[in-house]
């Protein structure tokens, strides 16, 4: 990794891109094909679609959003890799109006099944985007991390509602349609017939600090993404984190 120091931002990203791009790199090295096919369902403008095009791979990217689509197209061109990334409008739960089953090497829905009515259906469509042995990333908003979020900012009446809500969402003005607990989104993929490879916690800690601690202390971004890289495998902290990564493999 390099030395140069990262931008806050990358606090938001770093985990599940490291958890990704080595699930990637594994699979270049299984099938001894350099450039995989990709499919992010849910992509959006591109924030982990870009990156693993800039890897090599050929990434299509399947959004309802005509605006996220768009700008992903400008982003993949200023990247350099227009020529491997291509934008589809469509929903997880068409997906196979689409794009092929049985057409992928990896598939990652990050940030989708929130606001999908059916979660599991979005889920199999996904599995079953993907060849044999091939890779699911799914990312969502994990409950607790919710419940403790409002908790600190004084919103204990929210902060319980989202606790006994089925859902998670913490009142009417919640914009998050559902939260999951690991335990959810394990069962959602192993449903799917996949075998969980790994659960990491994102965001453990990011969220609730104060800017000013991570903005005005030399090294502070890269301390704390370090602290975070170390709590998101320890399952203790799944359940106070903002978001919740899987990591499955298709069986054969
Ligand atoms: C929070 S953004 C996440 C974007 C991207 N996956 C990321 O991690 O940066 C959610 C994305 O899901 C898309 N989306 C919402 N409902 C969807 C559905 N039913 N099927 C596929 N994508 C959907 C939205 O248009 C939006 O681009």
């Amino acid at each position: 990794m390099s030395d140069q120091p990262r931008p806050r931002a990358s606090l938001r990203t770093a985990v599940v891109w490291e958890v990704l791009k080595e699930a990637l790199d594994r699979r270049v090295k299984a099938t001894g094909r350099d450039a995989l096919d990709v499919l992010d369902t849910g992509g959006g403008t591109g924030n982990f679609a870009v990156p693993a095009a800039r890897l090599g791979h050929r990434v299509t990217v399947v959004d309802p959003s005509p605006n996220a689509l768009f700008a992903l197209e400008r982003r993949a061109a200023e990247a350099g890799v227009a020529d491997r990334v291509r934008g589809v409008q469509g929903d997880i739960l068409g997906l196979f109006d689409v794009v092929e089953r049985d057409g992928f090497d990896a598939v990652l829905c990050h940030g989708v099944l929130e606001y999908v009515d059916e979660p599991a259906e979005g889920v199999r469509n996904a599995v079953e985007a993907l060849r044999p042995s091939g890779a699911l990333s799914l990312l969502a908003a994990g409950l607790g991390g919710a419940v403790l979020a409002r908790a600190l900012a004084g919103h204990f009446t929210e902060a319980r509602q989202a606790l006994a809500d089925p859902a998670g969402r913490w009142g009417e003005g919640d914009p998050v349609p559902r939260r999951f607990t690991a335990e959810q989104l394990s069962g959602l993929v192993s449903d799917a017939g996949m075998e969980i490879a790994a659960v990491h916690g994102v965001r453990v800690f990011a969220d609730l600090v104060p800017g000013v601690l991570v903005d005005t202390e030399p090294g502070a971004v890269e301390a704390l993404l370090k602290l975070e890289a170390a709590a998101a495998e320890q399952p203790a902290f799944h359940s106070v984190a903002t978001q919740l990564h899987v990591l499955g493999e298709k069986r054969r």
